[in-house]
């Protein structure tokens, strides 16, 4: 949007968080509550972007820098609203078009409700125009006084208004379009003769219709949209409601959830194809990308992992940072960690682990099994139990399994070791040197057989004594 410069409001020390951290890195479904805002007003097309800091404002810096356009206001004392858009108007310069001041603890504000003000804004040649909401029970919102003549009059505080004053139901969402130039001079007006000592962006609204200024407000679709997050029960209740859109907007996608819908919890980031399930429980969490007919089962977590079509994913497994090609079945159980490539078709069962490992096509570890560090071909059979020793308490090494083994159950390959196409390698056994193609290793020790000497024996031996 051409002229429209944001200022998000961030600076804020959270009192009621009661946290270290600052308000506004607080998560709300796996991102910065900050982050939320920022995105919608990409979406919007803002053509600056000024962020007002200050508790906690290295953090803040670090995790939002790379934000294209991003510029950082420092409030140095948190001194309230007015005095923190006052920041922001001073990193804008002489900017004269229209300023859109958003709260960075308002993570649900949407893209649309936000251009529809910044509409009814230009439409009645406002001089500032506020985002409003009319709610059953306003609670701590700032109360807002809308006049005869249709105009919003004064916003008040509730800590600082008459019982009358608190029966008002229209509140002030904290966004607003205000004329830049106006908000510059108006700003240098506020002062902190109220209950908090603070200074008070709400107060322009007074100073404009004391200046014969129109002043417009518009009511928000849905009341969700706006509130604001200034303790963690209205975090918890900000992360369902978001979580719920989410969901939502896979569902019109094509994505089945199972039931309850809110036990399934779904990052903003993932992508997700047509014609994949998802049980209840399961979560998919940072930049995941599902392919379609995909079937997640209950309880399982993904996290910024790769799965192409027609992968199963049965309960409980944990897959993370990996990577997993089409028609993949994992699990139940199975715990997949960082720089796991399974290719098609290749099978993980229960308990059984993996990191750093690549299984070929078709290449199975159906049960209790830890690979690390291996590099496995296609076609492989790793039977239970198998372990690859990659560690020597100094280093990790690879171990390497070529295509068409079969590992038999209960073997150890302590690396670097290297096993030949086709090689068989028998069961229990501890593979330390290379196995040659299609050769058969063995490492256990020769079978030893006592006649007669069995448990019907050693029972008559114990009756007679
Ligand atoms: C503010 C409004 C209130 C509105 C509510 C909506 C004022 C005086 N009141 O109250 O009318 O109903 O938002 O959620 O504006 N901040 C700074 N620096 C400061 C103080 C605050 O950057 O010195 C930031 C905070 O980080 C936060 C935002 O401004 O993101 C709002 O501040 P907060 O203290 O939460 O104001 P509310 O009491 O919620
Ligand atoms: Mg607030």
């Amino acid at each position: 949007m051409d002229d429209v410069a944001a200022i998000v409001l961030a600076a804020g020390r959270g009192t009621r968080m009661k946290s270290d951290r600052a308000k506004v890195m607080h998560p709300v479904l796996g991102q910065p509550m900050l982050a939320w805002p920022l995105a919608m007003l990409e979406d919007v097309g803002v053509s600056r972007l000024v962020v007002v800091i200050g508790s906690g404002r290295e953090e803040v810096m670090e995790r939002f820098a790379a934000v294209p356009g991003i510029a950082f206001a420092w409030q140095r004392e948190q001194r309230g609203t007015g005095d923190a858009a006052a920041a922001g108007m001073a990193e804008l310069g002489d900017f004269h078009g229209t300023a859109l001041i958003v709260c960075g603890d308002v993570p649900l504000l949407t893209a649309g409700t936000v251009a529809e003000l910044v509409a009814v804004h230009r439409r009645r040649e406002a001089a500032v125009s506020v985002l409003t909401a009319v709610f059953a029970d306003p609670g701590a919102y700032g109360r807002v006084i809308v006049g005869a003549d249709g105009g919003v009059e004064r916003i008040i505080e509730a800590r600082d208004a008459a019982p009358a004053e608190l029966e008002e139901r229209r509140i002030n969402s904290g966004t607003y379009c205000v004329d830049a130039d106006f908000l510059r001079g108006a700003l240098a007006r506020l002062d902190c003769n109220n209950a908090q000592g603070e200074y008070y962006l709400t107060d322009i609204v007074g100073i404009a219709r004391g200046n014969g200024l129109p002043v417009a407000w518009l009511d928000v679709a849905d009341n969700d949209d706006i509130k604001g997050i200034n303790n963690r029960v209205q975090l918890g209740e900000a992360e369902a409601v978001m979580a719920a859109r989410v969901r939502r907007r896979h569902q019109h996608a094509g994505v089945t959830i199972g039931a309850p819908g809110e036990s399934v919890t779904i990052e903003a980031g993932a992508e997700i194809g047509t014609d994949t399930v998802i049980e209840k429980g399961a979560t998919i969490a940072g930049d995941s990308v599902i392919g379609s007919g995909v079937h997640i089962g209950q309880g399982a977590i993904i996290r910024d992992s790769r799965l192409g079509d027609g992968v199963k994913v049965r309960p409980y497994s944990v897959i993370e940072d990996s990577i997993v090609e089409d028609g993949v079945v994992i699990g139940p159980f199975a715990r997949l960690r960082t720089g796991t490539v399974l290719r098609a078709g290749a099978r993980v069962g229960n308990f059984v682990e993996t990191k750093k490992a690549e299984l070929g096509p078709g290449s199975k570890a159906n049960h209790l099994s830890y690979i690390g560090d291996a590099e496995i071909g296609a076609g492989v059979n790793i039977g239970a139990g198998t372990i690859t020793c990659n560690y020597d308490g100094f280093a990790k090494y690879r171990t390497v399994i070529e295509d068409g083994v079969f590992i038999g159950s209960d073997t150890q390959l302590v690396a670097p070791v290297r096993v030949g196409r086709d090689a068989l390698v028998g069961a229990g056994s501890t593979i330390t040197r290379d196995v040659p193609e299609n050769a058969v290793a063995a490492s256990r020790s020769r079978q030893t057989v006592v006649d007669g000497r069995g448990m019907a024996s050693r029972r008559e031996r114990r009756k007679d004594g």
